[in-house]
């Protein structure tokens, strides 16, 4: 049955941004964008990246952009921290909730974090540990649960095995990611059925990028599997830096008119929403990828 409210995590800033090619986003930009989220109705947003600039240069502002935004109390911004180091560069300018990262791919591991994927869960512990001691809530992504753009497609199994390891080692919820956007909806229900017999479907997230246009349909189907958690991003920035051609996470906008057409009611202002996709795709120099947004228009 069709979950009655939804929690909406907010990925444009750091998901959308991080593969932004060119010159770096303004870290101004970036906090104006968190800020007008938040201002909109955005209960969670994913603000910042605490990984290796060398690997990922847009991301290299991340303390700026923690110190220099104003938080509002009743959101969450979080960010994600593969290590240690990214979690104590993230303590130390007041991060209140991070994330770590895995997949379900042995290659895109080694693609995305220079390890493989038991390496990456023996990583994590000691980032979880830390993270408990500091009062930290940390979420768990796994990547490429729908198809690897190196290995092709991946059982449901594996997705179940490593979402159970981080669930198992503390994670609150567990973020299951459609990276390269290869997924259907059947194939979707497949992995979330593996995947719930480990984690109880209240602590499992949809990111599901919207590469093959497959994002809502998707989402659709995980619905009805009683997924109450979707990431994404407004006006569908986005990419991953170490997932050639995947575009964005599915458009924020076009999530929240598809729950408003089901009822499910968000808390948030679909206009606003429009209008910062506007905003930020235009300080980017493009359009909004959202079909809602095109279609309704700016005010
Ligand atoms: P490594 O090179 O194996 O790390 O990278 P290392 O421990 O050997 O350290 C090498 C250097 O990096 C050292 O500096 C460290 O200090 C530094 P040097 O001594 O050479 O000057 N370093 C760091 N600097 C800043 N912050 C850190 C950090 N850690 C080490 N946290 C590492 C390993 C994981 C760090 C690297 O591979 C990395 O940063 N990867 C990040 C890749 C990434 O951000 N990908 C995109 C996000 S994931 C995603 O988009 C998918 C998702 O959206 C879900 C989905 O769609 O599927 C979440
Ligand atoms: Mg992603």
């Amino acid at each position: 049955a069709l979950p009655t409210s939804v929690k909406l995590f907010e990925m444009a800033p750091r998901d959308g941004l991080q593969n932004e090619p060119g010159d770096p986003v303004p870290t101004a930009t970036k906090i104006e964008l968190i800020e007008r989220l938040a201002n909109a109705g955005i209960g969670h947003i994913e603000a910042a990246s605490f990984v290796s600039p060398k690997w990922v240069p847009q991301m290299g502002d991340a303390a700026e952009v923690m110190r220099g935004l104003t938080r509002e109390p009743s959101v969450v911004y979080s960010a994600l921290t593969p290590n240690l180091k990214g979690l104590e560069n993230a303590l130390a300018v007041g991060v209140e909730e991070v994330a770590v990262f895995g997949a379900a791919s042995e290659a895109f591991s080694q693609k995305n974090i220079n390890c493989s994927i038991a390496e990456s869960l023996a990583r994590f512990e000691p980032v979880l540990k830390r993270a408990q001691e500091a009062g930290v809530r940390v979420r768990g992504y796994v990547s490429c649960v729908l198809g690897c753009p190196y290995e092709g497609d991946i059982v449901p199994s594996q997705v179940a095995n490593v979402a159970k390891a981080l669930y198992d080692m503390g994670c609150y919820e567990i973020s299951l990611g459609d990276t390269i956007g290869v997924g259907t909806p059947l194939a979707a229900k497949r992995m979330i059925e593996a995947t719930r017999q480990y984690v109880p479907i209240e602590h499992l997230a949809a990111h599901f990028h919207d590469t093959y246009g497959m994002a809502l349909a998707n989402l659709y189907a995980v619905l009805e599997e009683g997924v109450s958690v979707i990431d994404a991003a407004t006006a569908g920035l986005g990419g991953c830096p170490y997932a050639k051609g995947a575009s964005g996470n599915v458009a924020t906008e076009d999530v929240l008119y598809l729950l408003a057409g089901l009822g499910i009611d968000t808390g948030i202002n679909l206009q606003a929403i429009i209008d910062t996709g506007y905003w930020i795709t235009g300080e980017l120099g493009r359009k909004p990828s959202s079909k809602v947004a095109l279609a309704k228009g700016r005010v």
